[in-house]
């Protein structure tokens, strides 16, 4: 039985970084690959939507030469996955939708976005963002876990301007892709932080749902970035639904 390879897809406002944890547990049984967003540091970007971001995923995906793999993303990694979904369904075997939704923007976020994006720019650095590090742990590593806030922090602190406003336009402009995820015959894993703050069970719940071949795994006192924040919990997760997608 081959070991299928995982995409790992990064949240905003971060990079690769945030999933090194889970990178170094996954790698030790199969292929993983972890690309930035939407396209590698020091490329030109694109025009602001995450159909692009997922383009760029499919071309990493094909360039490894391995076939259909398992797609993992938080956040903002799992609106692309879910675009790359739309767009590749040839290359997803298996899904991962770890602390994100599958639903628009409403248009009040939507707006909300471009004022933030309209900030960074007239700023010319991240410091609009910076604060987001607070809703995007969970209580319990706020209150107990000040090593966790200061990599965080600094991850952001390094992020490029240019990226962050990329980042929030491409987010406000992105469809509502439920029946995207509806139509998907393959396993999916739901994983939410039970203290999450930004996406949350009820968005986690409505996944499993919809899902065709659902299970929902929600980790203990951890928020948003799961993945930083308990990443032995997700690396399960992730390594069980592999193991799903290898069983056929
Ligand atoms: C993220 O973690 O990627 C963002 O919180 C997503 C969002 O702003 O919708």
């Amino acid at each position: 039985m081959t070991a299928s390879p995982i995409v790992l897809l990064h949240a905003f406002p971060l990079d690769h970084r945030m999933w090194d944890d889970v990178a170094g547990a996954l790698a030790r049984t199969r292929p993983v690959l972890a690309p930035d967003l939407p396209v590698p540091v020091g490329s030109d970007l694109p025009e602001p939507s995450l159909e692009a971001a997922a383009d760029h995923v499919a071309q990493v995906v094909r360039d490894a030469g391995t076939g259909p793999v398992v797609v993992a993303g938080l956040s903002m990694g799992g609106y692309v996955a879910l675009a790359l979904l739309e767009r590749h369904p040839e290359l997803v075997a298996g899904l991962a939708l770890v602390d994100t939704k599958s639903t628009a923007d409403t248009p009040e976020a939507a707006a909300k976005r471009e004022g933030v994006a309209a900030e960074v720019e007239a700023a010319g650095s991240v410091d609009p963002v910076r604060g987001m590090v607070g809703t995007l742990l969970g209580e319990t590593t706020r209150g107990a876990r000040p090593e966790v806030v200061e990599r965080v922090t600094a991850w952001i602190g390094e992020q490029d301007p240019a990226r962050v406003t990329w980042a929030q336009r491409a987010m406000a402009a992105r469809p509502d892709r439920t029946e995207t995820l509806r139509l998907f015959t393959g396993p999916v894993t739901v994983v939410v932080g039970d203290e999450d703050a930004v996406t949350g069970t009820d968005a986690a719940d409505h996944m499993v749902a919809t899902a065709a071949d659902g299970l929902l795994v929600v980790v203990p006192r951890v928020g948003h970035l799961s993945a930083v924040e308990d990443p032995a919990a997700v690396a399960t997760a992730l390594s069980e639904l592999a193991n799903r997608v290898d069983a056929g």
